[in-house]
């Protein structure tokens, strides 16, 4: 069946993110949901995360005509279809497999980025070949210099243009669903895992043609060091280390836009663009990391007048809909990026996910942008705050 076709079947079938994430958690493993869903603590900024919108409102103007909505935009010299972009979403493989796989051909073939983790459960050069112009890759920036060094030539030889360097990982945070759950890293097959493995016949049939996701790159990464591979490994070996002169060395070694994620402070986004940094990735690691953060877009407008337009704002947390990609861009952000939402797509439809979930988002947007009376972010961007 054609992706035009898909579209047409699944529009009335999936209408809204929602819908493809009650059909994923059906297709897969409990555990592998509940690392993907989980938040920290008792979870209560993923709520808050969402709610936070809600209060985002617009007054709408009419009698202007025919409108049409220019969504296509620009970031650092490139041209995107939409400012929606695949966040880093790590041990990917483990929700579905060869899920980067899917997403990185899917971000090539609809002109948007796509962000490789250093927990990617494929390695760079078997994503950058499939990728095209589109990647982005993310560092946990390991404590060892030289291996970062060869970590980042690994990814520029493998065609990632951008990098983006997590910041919000001082260390492993505490996710009590996971624990609950049996989550292991690395991941290994249990009594428990076998048996919901049964349970879910086609994720299992994938598994086991591939074999267990492996974390590829920090995988390489403890070969060359004495470093064990244990649980809690982000933030005690990678990450951890990170401050401003890093973030420097970072900059200097690339040559390429550097982007610093999980920025919530205006004071940290100055310092970002004093140290030379390209832009700024506002995000609370989707409630990931500190339950006693703010909503991410309530981090937004101060950022975004500290920033005073100097440097891109990109954007994400939460965002579930083309209304709330709306709702950020008019409040500064220049790109929105998604992390669960993709993974719904992928572990629902497999191939077709991906496209189904811009579809979802670039429809709302469009439609959005029409009812409030805009045609264009310029536009938008420009309405009174
Ligand atoms: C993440 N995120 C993340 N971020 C990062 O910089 N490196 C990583 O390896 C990961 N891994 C990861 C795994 C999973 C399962 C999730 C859900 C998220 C955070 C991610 O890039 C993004 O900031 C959030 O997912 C955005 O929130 P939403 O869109 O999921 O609500």
């Amino acid at each position: 069946m054609s992706y035009q076709n898909y579209q047409t079947k699944y529009s009335n079938q999936f209408p809204a993110i929602k819908d493809l994430s009650i059909k994923a958690k059906k297709r897969i493993p409990h555990v592998a949901w509940e690392y993907l869903e989980s938040g920290t603590g008792d979870e209560a900024l993923l709520e808050h995360n969402r709610t936070a919108f809600h209060r985002i409102q617009f007054t709408p103007r009419f009698c202007k005509g025919h409108l049409e909505a220019d969504i296509s935009t620009k970031l650092f010299g490139r041209a995107y279809s939409c400012p929606i972009g695949m966040a880093p979403v790590g041990l990917t493989g483990l929700i579905w497999p060869e899920a980067e796989l899917i997403l990185a051909k899917a971000a090539n073939r609809l002109q948007v980025p796509f962000s490789l983790s250093t927990v990617a459960t494929e390695t760079p050069e078997r994503v950058g070949k499939i990728v095209g112009e589109q990647g982005w890759f993310q560092l946990y920036p390991p404590k060892d210099l030289d291996l970062t060094y060869a970590l980042l030539d690994r990814a520029k030889q493998s065609g990632f243009h951008t990098l983006v360097i997590t910041a919000d990982v001082p260390m492993a945070s505490r996710r009590e669903r996971t624990r609950r759950a049996g989550m292991q890293m690395p991941p290994k097959i249990t009594a428990r895992l076998l048996w919901d493995g049964i349970k879910h016949p086609i994720w299992s049939y994938y598994t086991l043609r591939r074999g267990m996701p492996r974390l590829r790159i920090v995988e390489d990464y403890a070969e060359q060091t004495d470093f064990k591979f244990v649980s809690g490994f982000v933030g005690n070996r990678l990450g951890g280390t990170l401050d401003w002169d890093y973030c420097k060395t970072l900059k200097d070694y690339w040559g390429g836009p550097v982007i610093i994620k999980g920025i919530m402070h205006p004071n940290d986004a100055k310092k970002a663009i004093e140290v030379g940094l390209d832009a700024i990735w506002i995000s609370n690691h989707g409630g990931r990391q500190f339950n006693g953060a703010p909503a991410s877009i309530e981090a937004l407008p101060d950022i975004a007048n500290i920033v005073n337009k100097r440097v891109p704002i990109i954007f994400d947390s939460g965002v579930r809909t083309g209304l709330d990609v709306m709702r950020a861009l008019y409040l500064g952000a220049d790109f929105v990026m998604l992390g669960r939402p993709f993974l719904y797509g992928v572990a629902a439809l497999g191939n077709y996910g991906p496209d189904h979930v811009i579809h979802i988002f670039t429809d709302d947007l469009k439609n959005n942008m029409i009812q409030l009376g805009v045609s264009s972010v310029k536009e938008l961007k420009a309405l009174d705050k």
